[in-house]
């Protein structure tokens, strides 16, 4: 059924609509690759700790916040604070800042679906190994049987040598992003959230099972949660802190766009309070999930971002039925990417339908070009185009590869600047009868909540941006 008022008439069809595809858009590559990958670096408990701390505080304020512009913009994010704006009396010049999180959007989809590649890569080895370990009679082996450290490391070094590799994976993966955006809110996004997501936890929980049999669980936990607060000073704080946003998906307008399908009659606090809760357990149950097993086979936790790629891959080859749990990981690191990559894309799109008056279809295949576009030259930046610095000029990027200058740029500046407009914009500038209402908050939730919104966030949020442009002040 239709809502009125989205400038497409599409729409969730329920409340758990809704919040299985939020959801679906805040579990992704940041729950399963990058928090694993920062709470390994940055010494497990401390940083932990201050992520949950930063969720709590920070992101629960900002997911509602996002989530009310949407729900009482009703239109695209642009359109959306547009429309708070005037409700509210205030200049709609605020709208600057969905435009702004649009082309984040469309940036950070760019390379998130280079990324994902990689993880479909691995589906493809994994796939392959487990279809010969059955061939072999052996379905319950370990994965890559007979290989060396080094051989299986090196697995991802051929692909990143490889343009042509990259850059069929890059397409696949965008193209299915494509074509599941064109198909509209609840014919494609919603559908494949309902789909997805079940696999997902079902997966999900199975693993963490399984990890917990064959695995170090004890040392695991203890390495997530017991602090060494000596290590937490002002880079890892930053760190956790940019995280946080990047794992809720805020700052670049994807909630308030998710926010404006919903249906009248939501109640938007313990919506957002679900997200939230979902979102983070499955970056903790991620870090239970990986950690046993490196642990189980002593490899070091603190790899860095070639953790879930190079030493997870050779902890599988010592686990029993490892090629079989292996193949399943990356299926599970895959069915979260693209149900993040699509809300990624959905943000540009939206705008354009409600900006621009352009078709679903035109908005999303111009957008899914114009990221795979850019995608493509930041995996050529892992091979033919290894000395680019795209950023060069710039001491913060002077030596930043193409990928990472883009998620550097849309993570350190953009997506704090973001976060910051819309606790500035709530906090401060929206009707407090309209925010009051929208929300349908008790009165205590209600000030607590514009409390947090208006002065921890901005606070927390400009020191994010500040540290994140002069790391030399840390
Ligand atoms: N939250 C997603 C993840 O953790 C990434 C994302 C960021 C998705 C911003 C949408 C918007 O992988």
């Amino acid at each position: 059924m239709a809502i009125s008022g989205t400038p497409t008439g599409d729409g969730w069809s329920s409340r758990s609509a809704f919040i299985l595809a939020a959801i679906g858009a805040a579990v992704g590559l940041g729950n399963l690759w990058r928090f694993p990958t920062l709470a390994g670096e940055n010494g497990g408990g401390a940083f932990v700790i201050f992520y949950i701390g930063c969720v709590v505080l920070l992101g629960l304020p900002l997911l509602l916040a996002e989530i009310f512009i949407g729900r009482a913009g009703q239109t695209d994010a642009v359109g959306s604070i547009r429309k708070v704006a005037k409700t509210s009396k205030v200049s709609p010049r605020w709208s600057l800042f969905g435009g702004l999180g649009a082309l984040a959007a469309f940036l950070i989809v760019s390379f998130y679906s280079v990324v994902a590649g990689w993880v479909l890569y691995y589906v493809g080895v994994f796939a392959g190994d487990f279809v010969q370990a059955l061939l072999a009679g052996e379905p319950f082996r370990g994965a890559l049987q007979g290989e060396t450290q080094e051989q299986i490391a090196g697995r991802m070094g051929d692909l990143f040598a490889s343009p042509g590799l990259l850059l069929a994976m890059h397409l696949v993966f965008m193209g299915a992003t494509l074509f599941i955006v064109a198909r509209g809110v609840s014919g494609g996004i919603e559908k494949a959230a309902t789909w997805l997501m079940p696999a997902f936890f079902v997966l999900l929980l199975a693993i963490t099972i399984y990890g917990a049999i064959v695995g170090d669980v004890g040392e695991a936990a203890a390495f997530l949660f017991t602090p060494d607060w000596s290590k937490l000073d002002a880079r890892v704080m930053n760190e956790a802190l940019g995280q946080a946003l990047f794992s809720l998906s805020l700052g670049v307008a994807g909630i308030i766009t998710y926010g404006s399908y919903i249906r009248e009659g939501t109640r938007l606090g313990p919506t957002a309070f679900a997200i939230g809760f979902a979102d983070t357990a499955v970056a903790l149950i991620a870090g239970l999930m990986i950690f046993p097993i490196v642990f189980a086979v002593g490899l070091d936790p603190a790899a860095g971002p070639t953790l879930v790629f190079q030493t997870l891959p050779f902890a599988f080859e010592a686990m029993p039925a490892g090629a079989l749990v292996g193949m399943l990981f990356f299926i599970l690191v895959l069915v979260a990417a693209i149900t993040s990559s699509i809300s990624l894309l959905e943000v540009p799109t939206a705008w354009a339908i409600g900006e621009l008056g352009w078709s679903r279809q035109r908005s999303a295949l111009t957008f899914g070009i114009g990221a795979f576009a850019i995608g493509v030259a930041c995996l050529l930046g892992y091979n033919v185009w290894a000395d680019v610095r795209p950023l060069g000029f710039w001491p913060l990027f002077a030596e930043t590869d193409i990928l990472d200058t883009v998620d550097g740029f849309t993570g350190k500046i953009m997506l704090p600047l973001g976060a910051l407009c819309t606790s500035l914009f709530v906090g401060w500038r929206a009707d407090r009868r309209l925010t009051e209402q929208t929300t349908g908050l008790s009165r205590p939730m209600f000030t607590l909540w514009r409390f947090l919104l208006a002065w921890l966030c901005p606070l927390a949020v400009a020191a994010i941006l500040l540290f994140g442009l002069f790391p030399q002040l840390l």
